[in-house]
């Protein structure tokens, strides 16, 4: 009973268990006074217990801190997806399939940072100093000041980065890092997770900016980057198709920019370049008007971009016929082949189903449905759209159709690569003049009838 009353000095806050006249911390009298545990739970050893802990200061919303400082990499499409630049003392993950090019990305990021005045460290635990440095002359970087290591004991990196004070540390991978207190191999969730803790904690405490980057890994005993995405401040995933040339680098998270923003490169002989005007690049191999390729007018994060949805229909040898996607979500085209079907009366009973997005694109809009929708009919019937038109809506499961935003946006670009006409949901709001000629649709049902013909 005795054990569950704390008292406390009010003088100095000192507790004790038991009551005297004076303060055995700060020797002054009569200032000892019971406190009465803080919650009435249960008592076991993994509560609380009746201790008093110390008053925080609290603050209000009006208070103004300093916007954090941020770097230019001079990359606009790196930049961008970091929310406007590198934020001193920001934990960012990096995440990406191996082989797919964040060394090569983080390599002449470092490069680009260092020549713009940035301390910058770049610790492999996968290459030896030498191999990174052999792509460095590859990627014509070896003037950047950039300091290079190899070393996977966590401990004597925390001892490295104290001593050398870097404003910014690539760590190359996380994986790959391990701490003496942790039993479990590298690469374990336990090694990966404790690892990631120590890194943003001491990057945080040390005004340095840190990259860790991560494998994503098919289920397994390995950790992929997924176990460490709540402790960083930034999550970028590096994607792309490896027989594509094209890699997207897409913010999922950003304490200190907008997310879904993205930032689209193209894989070289020389390493990664920029592409500064994606629709074109996606567009660019398409060739005269087929059945089953349509322009969606998509948004990408904060900017316009143009890619092709492209379908195959055929009559499938097999009891139940194939669904096959690439780019896009499998169960957002089953739903699109169920409202086709039961609203707009095409089925596809007895038929394969492919899906492709050109260019090795991932597209995640809801506005794609009616492009989808478009591709899959237009393959259907052996009927190609007008090559001049671009094709954005969301689709409902009653068939009607919904407004995509920034329709505005979409529209501008359309008419700068060259399109005549759109294809969209019926809007309400209507903004400045584009130049593109719009067929809008109220349902599935009347797009298909006024776009294939009556059926
Ligand atoms: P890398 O950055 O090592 O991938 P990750 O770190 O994600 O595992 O990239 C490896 C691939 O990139 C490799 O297959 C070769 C290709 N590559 C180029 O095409 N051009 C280049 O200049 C470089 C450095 C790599
Ligand atoms: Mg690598």
């Amino acid at each position: 009973m005795a054990k569950d009353i704390t008292f406390t000095c009010t003088a100095c806050n000192a507790s004790t268990t038991k009551w005297s006249g004076r303060c055995d911390s700060c020797e002054a009298w009569n200032t000892i006074e019971e406190v009465k545990p803080l919650t009435g739970g249960p008592k076991s050893k993994k509560a609380m217990g009746g201790g008093r802990g110390k008053q925080i200061n609290l603050t209000d919303l009006a208070t103004l801190e300093p916007e954090p400082p941020r770097t230019l990499s001079g990359v606009g499409e790196l930049d961008r997806t970091l929310g406007g630049g590198l934020v001193k003392a920001s934990a960012i993950l990096v995440g990406g399939d191996p082989g797919i090019g964040k060394s090569t990305l983080l390599l002449q990021a470092a490069a680009r940072f260092a020549r713009n005045g940035l301390k910058v460290l770049y610790i492999s635990g996968e290459e030896s100093a030498s191999q990174v440095q052999m792509r460095a002359r590859r990627l014509g970087l070896t003037e950047s000041p950039v300091k290079l290591a190899s070393e996977t004991n966590l401990r004597d990196i925390l001892t490295t980065l104290e001593a050398e004070k870097p404003d910014f540390v690539i760590i190359d991978s996380i994986q790959t890092m391990w701490l003496d207190t942790v039993e479990a191999a590298p690469g374990s969730v336990s090694q990966v997770r404790s690892a990631a803790h120590e890194l943003t904690t001491f990057a945080k405490q040390n005004g340095i900016a840190v990259v860790l980057v991560g494998h994503v890994t098919k289920e397994g005993t390995i950790a992929g980057p997924r176990v460490v995405e709540h402790m960083v401040d930034t999550v970028l995933y590096f994607e792309g198709e490896r027989g594509h040339q094209f890699r997207i680098l897409r913010a999922v998270k950003n304490r200190f920019g907008p997310a879904d923003e993205i930032g689209v490169f193209e894989m070289t002989g020389k390493g990664l370049a920029e592409v500064k005007n994606p629709s074109a690049m996606f567009l660019s191999e398409r060739g005269d008007p087929a059945p089953g390729s349509v322009v969606f007018a998509g948004i990408e994060g904060s900017r316009p971009m143009l890619c092709e949805f492209q379908a195959l229909v055929s009559p499938s040898p097999h009891s139940q016929p194939r669904r096959t996607v690439v780019g896009w979500d499998g169960s957002r085209l089953a739903m699109i082949l169920a409202v086709l079907e039961s609203r707009a009366g095409v089925p596809f009973t007895g038929l394969d189903v492919y899906l492709n997005v050109a260019g090795g694109l991932r597209v995640s809009e809801p506005a794609a449905d009616l492009a989808v929708a478009a591709a899959l009919i237009s393959a259907r019937e052996d009927a190609a759209l007008p090559k001049d038109c671009v094709v954005f809506g969301e689709l409902s499961l009653s068939g009607g159709l919904r407004a995509a935003p920034q329709t505005e946006n979409r529209l501008k670009e359309a008419s700068k690569l060259g399109f005549t006409s759109a294809i969209t949901p019926v809007r309400a709001k209507r903004g400045g003049d584009s130049g593109v000629s719009m067929r809008e649709m109220r349902d599935l049902h009347s797009f298909v009838e006024q776009v294939f013909g009556e059926r």
